[in-house]
């Protein structure tokens, strides 16, 4: 097991070093599905997974969840180049399921400047979602840039990048099972 969780890790040009172990990201995680187990009980909820770095966090999720009539599926977005946002936004898998007078709840890895839940919530909306909330393993409240209310965070960190539990910098670091932070 230890060649998935060193100390310290080097990716492209960087090096990072363990900062949230999988313990505890399982047992916030834990603690959010609850809450949401008890808000969407009754509401038949569309769990909405953003790929590919929220792919971890939604699994963990969902193995403390049981919901009647929920349904998942995916969007994949992309608004990062490197270690910074580019401000932009692409869709390039698209939504495939009936959004309208269902209950979304939005499932990221990482909520930054905001911009990606700001204008997926953008859409459900225009689609005709009864309501859209926001549930993010992270959250980077001083980076946000976006009016974004993210009801359910499983942390709260300062503007570092991090890496692993689906986290990438360029697409690699997604699969060390801790978070790591740039050092
Ligand atoms: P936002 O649209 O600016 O909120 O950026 C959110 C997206 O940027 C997330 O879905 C992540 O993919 C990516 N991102 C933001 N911060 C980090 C980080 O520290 N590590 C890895 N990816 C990040
Ligand atoms: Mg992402």
């Amino acid at each position: 097991m230890d060649n998935q969780s060193p100390e310290r890790i080097s990716l492209h040009d960087k090096y990072f070093r363990k900062h949230i172990a999988f313990e505890e990201i399982a047992l916030r995680t834990a603690g959010i599905a609850r809450q949401i187990q008890a808000d969407y009980a009754d509401k038949a909820p569309v769990f909405l997974v953003i790929l590919n770095g929220a792919f971890f966090f939604a699994s963990e999720l969902f193995r403390n969840l049981s919901i009647a009539g929920a349904e998942i599926s995916f969007v994949k977005i992309a608004s990062y180049s490197g270690t910074s946002s580019t401000g932009k936004m692409k869709q390039l898998i698209g939504l495939d399921t009936r959004i309208t007078g269902r209950h979304i709840v939005i499932l990221e890895d990482i909520v930054d400047s905001g911009l990606t839940v700001h204008e997926l919530s953008h859409d459900l909306q225009e689609s005709g979602a009864a309501s859209v909330s926001i549930a993010s393993m992270i959250l980077k409240p001083d980076a946000l840039k976006y009016p974004v209310e993210v009801a359910y965070a499983a942390f709260r960190t300062p503007n570092d990048f991090l890496v692993g539990f689906g986290l990438d910098y360029d697409q690699l670091g997604r699969l060390y099972r801790d978070i790591y932070i740039a050092e």
